[in-house]
C-alpha cells in the first residue's frame, strides 16, 4: 500500500470559489494545503482563520495549514482549533519550534516545521521527534507558480536519512513547483507528501491531475 500523500494548494484556485475548488479534489486528494501569509514574514498576503473556519464546514478534506506567518507562537493553535488536521509553521519565525508542537498537539491537530529556501536542514533534525511532518520548500515561500529548485531535494535525501536511521514516524514534505516534471525526484530524494498549486487547480480537470502526480509520485 502506497503512503502517499498529495495536497493540492488552494492558493492557485479561485479564491470567489474555494468550496467548490475543494470539492473538485474530493476523492482524488488526501489533504487540501491551505496557504497562510501575513505580509510579514513574507511579502504576500492570502487568507487567515475566518477563511479555514468557514472553509473546514465546506468539505471533508483534512486541512495541511502551512503558516508564512511571522509570530506562529501566538496563532499556530488557533489554526488546529479550527479543525486543521495539521498545521506547519515556518523554524525561521519560531523561536521555541518544540514549545508551538507541544501546544499543536493539545490543541487537536498534528504539528509541522517548515524549512525556507535558505535555511539549511541540519540545525533542526534533532527537534523531529516532537514533530509529525518535516515541510521543505522547493522554492522561496511566498508565491505560487514559481520555479521548482532541483538543489533543494539535498535537504530531503539529508531529512530522510535521519528519519529512516531513527525510525521516526515523520513525514516529509515538499512545497514549491510540484509537477509532472518534478514530482518523481522529490518521491527519489524521500518525500512522501507533495503539496501542488498551479499543477492541480491550474489543471482542466483538478482530480485528473491529482490522480497523474499520485502515479508519477509512486513511480
Ligand atoms: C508558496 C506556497 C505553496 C504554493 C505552491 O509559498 O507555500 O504551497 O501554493 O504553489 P505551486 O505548486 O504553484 O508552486
Ligand atoms: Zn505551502
Amino acid at each position: 500500500m502506497s503512503n502517499t500523500v498529495i495536497a493540492p494548494s488552494i492558493l492557485a484556485a479561485d479564491f470567489a470559489r474555494l468550496a467548490e475548488s475543494a470539492g473538485a479534489v474530493e476523492g482524488s486528494a488526501d489533504w487540501l494545503h491551505v496557504d497562510v501569509m501575513d505580509y510579514h514574514f513574507v511579502p504576500n498576503l492570502t487568507i487567515g482563520l475566518p477563511v479555514v473556519q468557514s472553509l473546514r464546514k465546506a468539505t471533508t478534506l483534512p486541512f495541511d495549514c502551512h503558516l508564512m506567518i511571522a509570530d506562529p507562537a501566538r496563532w499556530a493553535p488557533q489554526y488546529a482549533e479550527a479543525g486543521a488536521y495539521n498545521v506547519t509553521f515556518h523554524a525561521e519565525a519560531a523561536t521555541d519550534p518544540v514549545a508551538i508542537a507541544k501546544d499543536l498537539r493539545k490543541a487537536g491537530s498534528r504539528a509541522g516545521l517548515a524549512i525556507d529556501r535558505d535555511t539549511p536542514v541540519e540545525g533542526y533534525l534533532e527537534l523531529l521527534p516532537h514533530f509529525d511532518l518535516l515541510l521543505i520548500m522547493t522554492i522561496k515561500a511566498g508565491f505560487g507558480g514559481q520555479a521548482f529548485i532541483p538543489e533543494l531535494l539535498d535537504k530531503v535525501r539529508t531529512a530522510r536519512r535521519h528519519v529512516d536511521a531513527g525510525h521516526l514516524e515523520l513525514r516529509i514534505e515538499v512545497d514549491g513547483g510540484v509537477a509532472d516534471d518534478t514530482i518523481a525526484a522529490c518521491a527519489e530524494a524521500g518525500a512522501d507528501t507533495f503539496v501542488a498549486g498551479t499543477a492541480v487547480f491550474g489543471a482542466e480537470d483538478p482530480a485528473a491531475a491529482v490522480r497523474r502526480l499520485r502515479a508519477l509520485a509512486n513511480g
